[in-house]
């Protein structure tokens, strides 16, 4: 049995600090701490399927887990391609006003920094009934996490606006904010970054004015390996998670003999082969630097032998496209309809934008890049009710559409149509008028991808079988944050946002040995013995 305070432990407390939570004490019989490692049993139980012609068996089975957590949390840096992006600048912006508590001026009234819509920073977790009323923890409080303020960032960009430049050209911030972030902002000046015109839109040219010189794509591959070096170095930093948030590029081509394994990803960046995408490079220098890669745009940079790759260097990769506005309500919202009964016949998602990703998505072949991530987001609820959906019928409709309006800025309007049908013949019909604030939906995310990270490479795990290691290289433990998550291979996606919470809550609670059916609540109707 383990009484412990990971907090006291640590001589630390969750940063930022929040005064609306004491810190938690576990008492476990299930846990034990020696030194700064956690380790914690946890009973898995699943039901294992037979599924034939003659129907489904079902026999349930129980596997013993270990996990062992290291509780210090990294020193980490994150390098942001596309750091003078909407998304960039209001990430660093965000940290340092979140950092010095800074408040601003606003026509409704003043307004202080905070972290609202991450998950890790301002999401609770239910730990159970105190015996008076239900009791929930911060999601950050269950295992120690780095602070969003303690994240060291940095990164590269093709345009050499500084920072305080980037953020005027956002729209994203107020006026007192901007003002405020000046002389911080605009210190920051991003690294020179990768250009093949291919890629992404021809409008994005004239931005491209920051560009590492040459044609040869192994120069291009070391010089982002050594500017990865060089900033885990001058930082003194143990662990660094590269994160692109740059434009949404096309698809690349997947074929044999160009980036199926990793040898041939290596022999075609060496050979500069026009299908070498700017982020498939970015991602091999991440993995060759032992740093984490995960991809918020939706194109495809984790090709098969970019997941090799990580897997043979034991590197983190994720993606694909942060799921911040409307396929985060669509993933939501869907699971609500079809666990109510209700059938999902047509969904009808019109947006208009008008920043620079707006700009860059008005072209083909980066639109389809989008509307791929976007379409899939609804398979995995409508596969899961085959009284709704039956072998052999297609799910509802899906219609995306995105248009280029500049005036409304990062404001951007998502609007969208969902007719179910329902009870006897009749419909519902749902429209969602969505104005999203994109970076500010989407920085929080930033935040979230990183922290998760770092922990997870802190977590390790045995079962009867096997000694103890870490999880799978394809991080689909991040999926509750990415519209179209990358999962191992053979194995299912997940898209329904409270299951995918659920999980999350879950492995962290196991990690801590406090993991509980709560739940199914039996104590409230049945006689349960204290
Ligand atoms: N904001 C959201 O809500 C949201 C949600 C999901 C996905 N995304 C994706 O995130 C990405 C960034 O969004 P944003 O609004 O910040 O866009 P943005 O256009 O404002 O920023 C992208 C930045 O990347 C830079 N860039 C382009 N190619 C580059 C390269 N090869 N190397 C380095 N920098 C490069 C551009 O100069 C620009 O400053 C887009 O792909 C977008 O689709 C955004």
């Amino acid at each position: 049995m383990s009484f412990f305070n990971f907090s006291n432990l640590l001589g630390a407390t969750p940063s930022p600090p929040t005064t609306a939570y004491p810190p938690l004490k576990v008492v476990s019989p299930l846990a034990t701490v020696t030194g700064q490692t956690l380790e914690a049993a946890f009973e898995y139980r699943r039901n294992t399927i037979t599924t034939t012609a003659n129907g489904i068996t079902v026999e349930p089975k129980r596997h013993q887990y270990r996990f062992k957590t290291n509780l210090k949390p990294k020193k980490t840096g994150l390098l942001l391609v596309g750091l003078g992006g909407n998304n960039g600048s209001t990430v660093v912006g965000a940290t340092l006003a979140n950092k010095e508590a800074l408040t601003w001026q606003t026509r409704t009234g003043p307004q202080t920094a905070n972290y609202l819509g991450s998950v890790t920073q301002s999401t609770t977790v239910h730990l159970g009934w105190d015996g008076k009323q239900q009791v929930y923890v911060p999601f950050n409080g269950i295992l120690p996490m780095v602070s969003p303020n303690d994240l060291v960032i940095d990164g590269w960009d093709i345009n050499n606006a500084n920072l305080y430049e980037a953020m005027v050209r956002a729209r994203v911030f107020q006026p007192d904010l901007i003002q405020q972030l000046k002389p911080a902002m605009e210190q920051i000046v991003p690294k020179p970054s990768i250009y093949y015109p291919d890629f992404i839109a021809s409008n994005q040219g004239a931005r491209a004015n920051n560009v590492i010189p040459g044609e040869s794509k192994q120069e291009h591959l070391e010089r982002i390996r050594s500017d990865i070096r060089e900033f885990k170095q001058k930082h003194d930093l143990e662990c660094v998670i590269v994160l692109w948030t740059a434009n949404t590029e096309r698809y690349t081509d997947i074929q044999a003999g160009l980036n199926g394994t990793a040898e041939e990803i290596l022999a075609s960046i060496a050979a500069s082969k026009d299908e070498i995408s700017p982020s498939n490079i970015f991602a091999v220098a991440s993995i060759l630097e032992g740093a984490h890669y995960i991809n918020g745009s939706p194109q495809n940079t984790l090709v098969p032998g970019i997941v090799e790759l990580a897997t043979q260097h034991g590197v983190f990769v994720g993606g694909d496209d942060f799921k911040s506005g409307q396929t985060k309500l669509k993933s939501a919202l869907v699971d609500f309809l079809v666990t109510s009964g209700l059938k999902p016949e047509s969904i009808v998602s019109y947006n208009h934008l008008g920043n620079n990703d707006g700009k860059n998505l008005s072209e083909a072949r980066q639109f389809r890049s989008k509307e791929i991530s976007k379409s899939s987001v609804v398979d995995d609820m409508v596969a899961s009710n085959k009284i709704l959906y039956p072998e052999g019928s297609h799910g509802p409709d899906h219609c995306i559409v995105i248009k280029y309006v500049p005036f409304v800025g990062d404001s951007k309007r998502a609007m969208d149509e969902y007719i179910s049908s329902i009870f006897m013949g009749g419909h519902q019909t749902l429209a969602i008028h969505n104005t999203c604030e994109d970076s500010l939906l989407a920085a929080p995310l930033i935040f979230d991808l990183a922290i998760l990270t770092e922990l997870f490479t802190r977590i390790t795990y045995a079962t009867e079988e096997n000694g103890f290691t870490g999880f799978h290289s394809v991080l689909s433990l991040l999926s509750l944050l990415l519209k179209a998550p990358v999962v191992p291979e053979g194995t299912p996606v997940g898209n329904a946002f409270m299951r995918q919470f659920g999980a999350l809550a879950k492995l962290l609670t196991a990690c801590a040995g406090i993991a509980s059916d709560n739940e199914l609540q039996l104590e409230f109707f049945t006689k349960l013995n204290a």
